[in-house]
């Protein structure tokens, strides 16, 4: 797909948007959101910003509809795994590893439960919204378990009766606290970070890029 204006991807709401948005406006972008919208013209350069969810921001890149994404490694890495299990291009760039965003991948088990490592997970049903993370993982410790896919309110679901453990991402723990539940693996460190499509771009959005990342760069080293 051709279009003149560099295309980026961002997350619409969560974790990632409002750090993405400010570090955007901090390289020079004057972005004018409006909730409403899934696309936001730059006033000041010819880029446009999709706001789209998190999960589709890898594939958008990887397909190349899409040249710029910045999006939790966490995604990336389970879209990657998801998509060469069904034999489709994993390609990209990283073009920096960004400075927020952390978060960890974890297990978690209500909080009377006693840990003795994974293996007291064998035959658990485990929720999760990260299939192909958790079973990398316990396929590595050779542990057999029933994943539970869930894209939201994963943390509930032992209370409900639909899950033993949970894999999901933990930041401050509030969310696991809140739940009953206590963390007690974790199986994926993340950062959000901007990647490229890996097709040559055309000369002109190359060199609009080319001409961003130095005041990223700056930007990040600044803050360091
Ligand atoms: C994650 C996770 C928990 C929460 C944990 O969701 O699913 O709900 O954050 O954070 P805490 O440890 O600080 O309480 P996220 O905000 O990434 O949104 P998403 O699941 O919709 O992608
Ligand atoms: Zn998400
Ligand atoms: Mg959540």
């Amino acid at each position: 797909m051709e279009t003149k204006r560099l295309r980026i991807a961002m997350q619409k709401s969560g974790r990632l948007s409002q750090d993405s948005q400010a570090l955007l406006k901090s390289c020079g972008l004057k972005i004018n959101l409006r909730e409403d919208r899934l696309i936001a013209h730059v006033e000041n350069m010819p880029i446009d910003i999709l706001r789209v969810r998190d999960d589709d921001i890898p594939g958008l890149v990887m397909d190349g509809v899409v040249d710029l994404g910045i999006v939790g490694e966490n995604v990336l890495e389970e879209t990657m795994l998801e998509r060469q299990a069904l034999g489709l291009s994993v390609e990209y760039k990283t073009l920096r590893r960004l400075d927020y965003g952390d978060c960890r991948l974890s297990l978690a088990i209500p909080q009377e439960q006693v840990w003795s490592g994974p293996e007291s997970l064998a035959g658990a049903r485990i929720a999760t919204t990260y299939p192909n993370l958790l079973k990398r993982f316990l396929a590595e410790q050779g542990v057999k378990f029933k994943p539970v896919m869930l894209t939201g309110s994963v943390e509930v679901a032992p209370r409900a009766g639909l899950a033993d453990a949970i894999c999901d991402l933990v930041s401050s723990g509030a969310t696991l606290e809140a739940n009953g539940l206590k963390e007690v693996q974790v199986i994926y460190r993340s950062k959000a970070t901007l990647i490229q499509a890996a097709q040559e771009l055309p000369a002109d959005k190359q060199a609009l890029v080319d001409k961003l990342m130095p005041r990223l760069q700056g930007m990040l080293q600044a803050r360091e």
